[in-house]
């Protein structure tokens, strides 16, 4: 046996019987110290978590929230994974364990991991509202790396919003005198942490595509090259399962990879990989919270200071952070109709695979207008459509949405969507099949003219189509979550 692979078979055998040894007693490490230590992909910046390492001192509970996809949601195998045993409840059970609190329910790690849920999906669900998602949430994990399509430009912008919409202040949420307090003497607006630290988990590597072998800084099966530039710039650590176990040079390491992490299911990981990942969480947690009470050479500083945005420019983080936008949730028919649409055909609001609700229309020439009425139009301010659909690799087709503008009837509705001479603000056509082997929400982005302020009577009627592909097919499936306008 050459040693390189004797190597090989001894790393292997050892982590099985590890691996073995640890599902037969209970969720303690299967993993060496070296593992651990290569799992920290960016390691952060400290201030982040020192409210988080006070708290472990003084006996107060922590909240956590997760979110991320369907490894998160606990889905392996056709099945679920049941709720305690998913990464975040394992993880507050290691915590409860190490840092006894003083709240009888102690550590909480809030799951809200939903199947199929990219970063770019998680930014409009939480925008508007991230403040309030968050409030008096300790730590934000973020398990959007497998998911993360994207190409890595906007999977850098779209990481970069979702941290800075934890780690960030959104002047929505601040009183006058705080704005006045965080405006410098020449105007500048300097914005403040919330309290709420971030923190990146990466938990697959999909074996769907190739699998990472270790080709340097790229690794197509999840993003985490992609953030990792945004991670060290803002100071979020990064927490890697796939780093602690590979990279998968060999069929030899790709076939027990396969065998211990995803075991039946070709995206996520079995119950072993949960207690893998709760893990090398609570790990960071503890060594960087020993680490400040040990390190004695000079005091450490206490406050984290938030960084400019790096990969966007400041006025789009703003919207992000800053901007109430009128929402249009898809997913719910009854929502729909109180939104007075008209002219619909074909579209209907269901669930086309199980759990999975959207605005789902499968014909061409299936069509919808949906208004925005001129209350509503005069709040926006930037002439920007969010729409969240789905893309996936069958059976789906192209969506054309157009914005029209429509006038204030004296019944309180906006008319005009039988005006073939109607003013288009703006339009844009979408292929919603792509190569990927993924079905994923996706966010597709229409810039349109806003009416002028003064046109108080403008509204806007929003035409969403299915249109012919080209070449023509035989399937034409398009499926929308939702619409946010800024
Ligand atoms: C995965 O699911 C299939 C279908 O339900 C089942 O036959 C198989 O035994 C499962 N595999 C494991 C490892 O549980
Ligand atoms: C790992 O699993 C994938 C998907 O089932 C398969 O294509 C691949 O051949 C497996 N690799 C090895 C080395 O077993
Ligand atoms: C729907 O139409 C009614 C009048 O029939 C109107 O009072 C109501 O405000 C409309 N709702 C929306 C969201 O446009």
């Amino acid at each position: 046996m050459a040693s390189r692979d004797l190597h090989t078979f001894l790393a292997c055998c050892t982590i099985v019987l590890i691996l073995e040894s640890v599902l037969k007693t209970s969720a303690v490490t299967p993993l060496t110290d070296f593992m651990i230590s290569k799992s920290v992909t960016n390691h952060g910046d400290l201030t982040m978590f020192s409210r988080i390492f006070d708290k472990f001192d003084y006996k107060r509970c922590l909240k956590i929230t997760a979110i991320g996809g369907s490894v998160t949601e606990g889905h392996w195998n056709h099945t679920r994974i049941p709720v305690n045993l998913r990464w975040p409840g394992l993880l507050a059970a290691l915590l409860n364990a190490r840092f006894p609190c003083n709240d009888p329910a102690g550590h909480v790690a809030q799951n809200q991991g939903r199947g199929a849920t990219p970063t770019s999906a998680w930014i409009e669900t939480l925008t508007g509202q991230q403040e309030v998602q968050f409030q008096g949430v300790d730590l934000v994990l973020l398990e959007t790396a497998v998911n993360q399509m994207a190409e890595r430009e906007q999977a850098q912008i779209d990481a970069e919003i979702l941290m800075s919409m934890v780690t960030k202040q959104s002047r929505r949420s601040m009183t006058k005198s705080q704005l006045e307090q965080a405006t410098t003497s020449d105007g500048q607006f300097i914005r403040g942490f919330t309290g709420t630290a971030a923190m990146w988990v990466v938990a697959s590597t999909r074996r769907f595509v190739t699998i990472w072998t270790g080709v340097p800084y790229e690794r197509i099966s999840d993003a985490m090259y992609a953030q990792l530039p945004v991670a060290q710039h803002h100071g979020v650590p990064i927490i890697s399962a796939i780093d602690a176990l590979g990279p998968f040079p060999t069929s030899e390491v790709q076939a027990w990879f396969n065998q211990t992490w995803y075991e039946g299911d070709p995206i996520h990981p079995n119950q072993r990989g949960h207690i893998l990942i709760a893990d090398l969480v609570f790990h960071y947690l503890k060594t960087a919270y020993e680490h400040t009470r040990l390190f004695q050479w000079h005091a450490l500083p206490k406050d984290y200071i938030p960084r400019e945005p790096m990969f966007l420019s400041r006025d789009i983080l703003n919207m992000f952070l800053d901007q109430t936008p009128i929402k249009i949730n898809l997913a719910n028919m009854n929502d729909i109709l109180r939104r007075n649409v008209t002219r619909c055909s074909g579209w209907w609001a269901y669930a086309d695979v199980p759990e999975k609700i959207g605005f789902v229309a499968i014909n061409v020439g299936s069509s919808c207008v949906v208004p925005l009425k001129s209350d509503e139009v005069s709040r926006l301010s930037v002439g920007m459509a969010h729409v969240l659909m789905y893309k996936s690799y069958e059976n789906m087709g192209t969506f054309r949405m157009a914005i029209m503008k429509g006038r204030m009837g004296v019944n309180g509705m906006c008319e005009g969507a039988d005006d073939p001479n109607a003013q288009v603000l703006g339009s844009m056509i979408v292929d919603s099949l792509w190569k990927s082997k993924a079905s994923l929400a996706e966010v597709s982005i229409l810039h349109f003219e806003l009416p002028t302020a003064s046109d108080k009577s403008a509204c806007l009627l929003v035409h969403l189509d299915v249109v012919e592909s080209k070449p023509a097919r035989l399937k034409n499936k398009v499926k929308l979550l939702g619409i946010s306008f800024f």
